[in-house]
């Protein structure tokens, strides 16, 4: 099974930051923001195929041996950073490239060849999930229901859900729903859930066909909730609840900055 990683995205709330760093490459305490979403992909996937504008080539060297840095690291004695650095270089990327902006639905979809007929996961950069336990359950959600569609999805406050997906459904069993339908960034006050789709989905063939036919939806792009709306006809599709704290949101400066904080924190413990 594939893991796909869209990362063609401008960064468009972080600029000027972002005017020549990709967002992606934005640091979360010692590495960059799209390492962990990389290692989080590579713990469920056999493949990780990030999905990249062809300008930000910061992505890729970042993944790619340093033989060099390596071995300068390991002259002075700096065996950790050594260590490190080796290691990011070895994780195992591919990448396919969205040449234009027009949506994730888009981005998703160019993808199809590598995925082919096989179900895949599509992992957002925005949130980091550092425990790498979320696809795993989703796995076993989706294997419980022969192999359906499955999306994490988070309560959010009724007055930021026309920030995100919201599902409809009804829940089935502990932490699980079985979705009806599915909106993209609804408007204030017409949420029918206070569900969000955060950026987690393990999803059939059949949803990378659809992306094939489909048009542009909110804010003009073509939208991964429509098609997953779309599969609804034909297939079940699960959303399994889980908690704020699982993940760590690092879409905005704001909550960039808290997700350094909580995260450094955390490995301060274990050192
Ligand atoms: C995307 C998805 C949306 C989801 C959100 C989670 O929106 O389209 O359904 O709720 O990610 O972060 P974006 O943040 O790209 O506007």
């Amino acid at each position: 099974m594939k893991a796909l990683i869209p990362a063609a995205g401008m960064g468009t709330r972080f600029l000027p930051a972002t005017k020549a760093l990709p967002k992606e490459m934005l640091p979360v305490v010692d590495r960059p923001a799209i390492q962990y979403v990389v290692e989080e992909g590579l713990a469920a996937a056999d493949e990780v195929v990030i999905i990249n504008s062809r300008e930000k080539k910061a992505i890729e060297r970042h993944f790619s041996a340093d033989p060099q840095l390596v071995s300068t690291l390991q002259a002075k004695g700096k065996d950790a950073l050594a260590d490190a650095v080796a290691h990011a270089g070895a994780l195992k990327v591919s990448y396919v490239y969205q040449d234009k902006p027009l949506g994730l639905g888009h981005a998703v979809y160019c993808a199809h060849e590598k995925t082919g007929d096989e179900a895949f996961f599509v992992l957002l950069g925005d949130v980091l999930v550092p425990d790498n336990k979320m696809l795993p359950r989703m796995k076993e959600v989706s294997d419980q229901h022969d192999g359906a569609s499955v999306i994490a999805v988070v309560p959010v406050p009724e007055e930021e859900a026309s920030r995100f997906g919201i599902i409809a459904g009804a829940e089935v069993s502990e932490a699980v729903w079985k979705v009806d339908s599915l909106v993209e960034k609804p408007p204030l006050g017409t949420a029918p859930s206070n569900l969000a789709v955060f950026g987690r989905y393990l999803l059939s063939p059949r949803v990378m066909e659809l992306l094939a036919d489909a048009v542009p939806g909110a804010g003009g792009e073509i939208q991964l909730t429509d098609a997953l709306d779309a599969v609804l006809r034909e297939e079940e599709l699960y959303a399994l609840v889980i908690d704020p704290q699982e993940g760590f949101d690092t879409g905005t400066i704001e909550s960039w900055l808290e997700t350094n904080r909580i995260l450094f924190e955390r490995t301060k413990h274990l050192t």
